[in-house]
């Protein structure tokens, strides 16, 4: 059962019981209409009141449904708020911890409404590419005014039930509970009180105004306009709120209704909700069930506190988890802990971070030069030079001083994590952690899973993940493992494209009005292209007949390594990012070109896209086949938080989908063609083949 059925004398309780969330689906839609008819035809009950079980009153519709048959299956949400509205005994919503989307839309459709403090209230559909589809544009603005209304509709934020109560005037909650635990007596009491009241107040009565109507939705508009950019949900969100103000309530809800129904097929809410149940299918890994148990971690070692051993650090140190950094030098120690300093004060400065929390981290965090000083911490996480005789240093010292049980993990991005687990006793104890520069920012870690890890390690490492707010997701053992596996191909067909006839900036300019943050070249120059150059150095020696263009190369001969240097593809001016085209580096280009007897010819930016994202594309379909990342929900997981991959396209393997991996295979056969290309590197990877001779998708 999906809600469930209690008489408290004279009044019924409803409790949606459709765990996680108590998402809305049809079982749980038609389980609520049965038992408020239940409810209605008992002469014994005077009142109704309706609430969720678990850890929310109700997060809304259920996602999942969404594009199924089921989710228009009745009753349909709005029958059920009608139902509700149209009961002729008075119903009380008793919320709590969650009251969101659709939740706060059947809330709304009740006579009453009590809530707990600390309930996180929203109607957050804009973050899924939608708008309040069940009534929550018309209802909402008549409860708490059309400003703050507004306001909520269009960032999908929570707010806290006690902040909403204090709002003047507002009609959204009746009465505030004095706690969750006195929620159901105090819901019960009002039950009680207003069961004999006619008419039954509904919502939809209440006026619904704003004195400056046509300046405030103007100024409105402008605002959203910035914000929303490839989104169109925002401003429909508008519209359906200026409909509640200027419309009659039946009216108003035709049109959200409208809205909904055409945001719903819109790729960008496609693409949102496809992130949404992405990110949270990362976290599952397939052959680790989800009650496996979980290794203590109440303490860490860094080893390292260079760029990234830093940042890794003050990931835990925010989490409130203790955490020793251990160098080889005092100096280096000292040049570690001011960059972490440095980090936090100008946070400070900011007002992002209080002065006694800082001071609380830094109380977390200590330091040693010793690796006997660690045998205590529960997980230890390596960041020293990338070689892998430095690896097998600090392993063997791991292994000889870490506590039996303890995780030892690797930030390494290129090295063999195989090797790496055999320099120690204890290889089921290792894993990798590859967390991104600038580690304390971003969201993406890349867990890597080595032949012999065991998966209470891997369950461990991913509840660790969660602590510090990371999004991780999973990477079998091969070089660069997702994100740089396929960044390398990307970057391959960048300088293909440069001796065919684009200057850097018109290739970078194309993918950014793509929506990529940053196109290959400005990123180059962010990371440092002598990385890129000690990679190819690399291959050059294992992989002799493999084609890459020189001109990187050039640059990087010319010291012209990005901004570090000050100067890269294009110029930097001394601490400003902005990247300033460089005539020498065009000239260099230009030269090269004309070397190769190549006559430069002009590149659409379509097909600088096309190339660039079907490089993506092409390789990671080799690195899900191969099972080093298991679903292909990751590789857009990878993409979207790590590398700057438009989110209002889901993903490079979402994209694929929704242009047909029929047209990608295509477009990769006309490329191979192309005598300036490489047709083996347009080979299309046998499963992208397959799918696309099949007609069937990546997800
Ligand atoms: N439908 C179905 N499943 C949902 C869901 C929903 N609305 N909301 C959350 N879930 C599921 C998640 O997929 C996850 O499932 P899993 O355990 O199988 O991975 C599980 O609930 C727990 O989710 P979280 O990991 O996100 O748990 P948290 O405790 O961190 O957060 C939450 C809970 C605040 C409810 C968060 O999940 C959330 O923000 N959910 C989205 C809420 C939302 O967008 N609601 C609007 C839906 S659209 C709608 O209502 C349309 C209507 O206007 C017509
Ligand atoms: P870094 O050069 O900034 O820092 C390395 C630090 O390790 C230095 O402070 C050095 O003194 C210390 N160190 C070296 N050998 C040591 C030893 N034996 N014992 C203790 N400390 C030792 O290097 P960075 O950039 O922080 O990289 C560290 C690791 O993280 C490398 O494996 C790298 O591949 C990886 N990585 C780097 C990323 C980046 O963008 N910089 C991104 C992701 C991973």
């Amino acid at each position: 059962m999906t809600t469930l059925y209690e008489v408290h004398g004279p009044v019924a309780l409803i409790t949606l019981s459709n765990p996680p969330v108590n998402g809305l689906g049809y079982q749980t839609r038609a389980s609520i209409t049965e038992n408020l008819q239940k409810a209605n035809d008992d002469q014994t009950i005077k009142a109704i009141v309706i609430t969720g079980a678990g850890k929310a009153f109700s997060g809304g519709a259920d996602i999942k449904e969404f594009g199924t048959p089921k989710a228009l299956q009745e009753p349909n949400l709005l029958s059920v708020i009608l139902a509700l509205e149209n009961s002729s005994k008075p119903v009380v919503a008793a919320i709590h911890s969650v009251c969101m989307g659709g939740g706060l839309e059947l809330a709304l459709g009740c006579h009453y409404r009590i809530a707990a403090p600390g309930c996180s209230v929203a109607l957050p559909e804009v973050k899924l590419g939608l708008l309040p589809g069940a009534g929550g544009t018309q209802r909402l603005p008549r409860v708490l005014g059309v400003e703050p209304a507004l306001n909520m509709i269009v960032s999908g934020e929570p707010v806290k039930s006690e902040l909403l109560a204090q709002i003047p005037g507002q009609k959204l909650f009746d009465r505030m509970a004095s706690s969750v635990e006195s929620l159901a007596d105090e819901a019960f009491a009002l039950a009680q009180a207003i069961s004999d009241t006619r008419p039954l107040p509904l919502v939809r009565s209440l006026p619904c105004k704003h004195p400056n109507g046509d300046a405030y939705f103007q100024f409105a508009r402008n605002m959203v306009k910035g914000m929303a950019k490839n989104f169109p949900a925002p401003l429909k969100c508008v519209d359906a709120v200026e409909a509640a103000t200027k419309q009659k309530f039946e009216e108003g809800m035709r049109q959200e209704r409208a809205f909904f129904v055409n945001l719903m097929w819109t790729p960008e809410s496609r693409a949102l909700r496809h992130i949404f149940q992405a990110e949270r299918a990362a976290s599952k890994i397939p052959d680790v069930p989800s009650d496996t148990p979980n290794r203590q971690i109440n303490s860490i070692a860094v080893i390292g506190a260079g760029t990234m051993g830093g940042g890794i650090a003050m990931n835990f140190l925010n989490a409130g988890i203790p955490v020793k950094l251990l160098e080889m030098k005092q100096e280096a120690l000292e040049r570690g802990i001011a960059t972490i300093r440095k980090n936090y004060e100008s946070q400070v400065k900011k007002g992002k971070l209080k002065q006694d929390k800082y001071e609380e981290r830094m109380g977390l965090l200590s330091t040693t030069l010793r690796y006997d000083d660690l045998t205590d911490a529960d997980l230890v996480i390596e960041a020293v030079f990338e070689e892998l005789g430095v690896k097998e240093k600090v392993f063997t010292e791991l292994d000889r001083v870490m506590k039996p049980g303890a995780i030892l993990a690797s930030n390494t991005s290129t090295l063999d994590l195989n090797k790496i687990a055999a320099f120690t006793q204890r290889p089921q104890d290792v894993v990798g952690l590859h967390f991104f520069s600038p580690a304390n920012i971003m969201k993406l870690l890349e867990v890597v899973r080595g032949e012999k890890t065991a998966k209470d390690v891997m369950a461990t490492v991913m509840t660790v993940a969660k602590k510090i707010r990371k999004t991780a997701v999973v990477s079998g053992v091969c070089d660069g493992f997702i994100g740089n596996r396929m960044i390398e191909q990307y970057g391959r067909q960048g300088g293909f494209l440069l001796d065919e006839g684009c200057t850097p900036a018109q290739v970078d300019k194309a993918i950014e009005n793509f929506g990529f943050a940053m196109g290959p070249f400005r990123m180059g120059d962010l990371a440092g292209n002598d990385i890129g150059w000690a990679i190819r150095k690399r291959r050059y020696q294992e992989k002799p007949d493999m084609k890459y263009s020189k001109t990187a190369d050039l640059l990087c001969e010319k010291g012209r390594f990005g901004q570090k240097t000050g100067a890269g593809w294009y110029d930097y001016v001394q601490g400003k990012r902005d990247a300033i085209p460089n005539q020498e580096v065009v000239a260099m280009i230009e030269a090269h070109r004309a070397s190769l007897g190549i006559t430069p010819r002009q590149i659409s930016d379509e097909e600088i896209v096309q190339r660039l994202v079907y490089a993506l594309v092409n390789e990671a379909a080799h690195i899900l086949e191969e099972g080093i990342a298991s679903k292909a929900s990751d590789i857009d997981v990878v993409y979207l938080m790590g590398y700057g991959f438009p989110v209002h396209r889901g993903g490079p393997m979402l994209y694929a989908d929704q242009v047909g991996l029929f047209n990608v295979v295509q477009a990769m056969k006309r490329f191979a063609r192309n005598p300036l290309d490489d047709a083996s590197f347009w080979k299309p990877a046998p499963l992208l083949a397959r799918l696309a001779a099949e007609g069937k998708t990546f997800n």
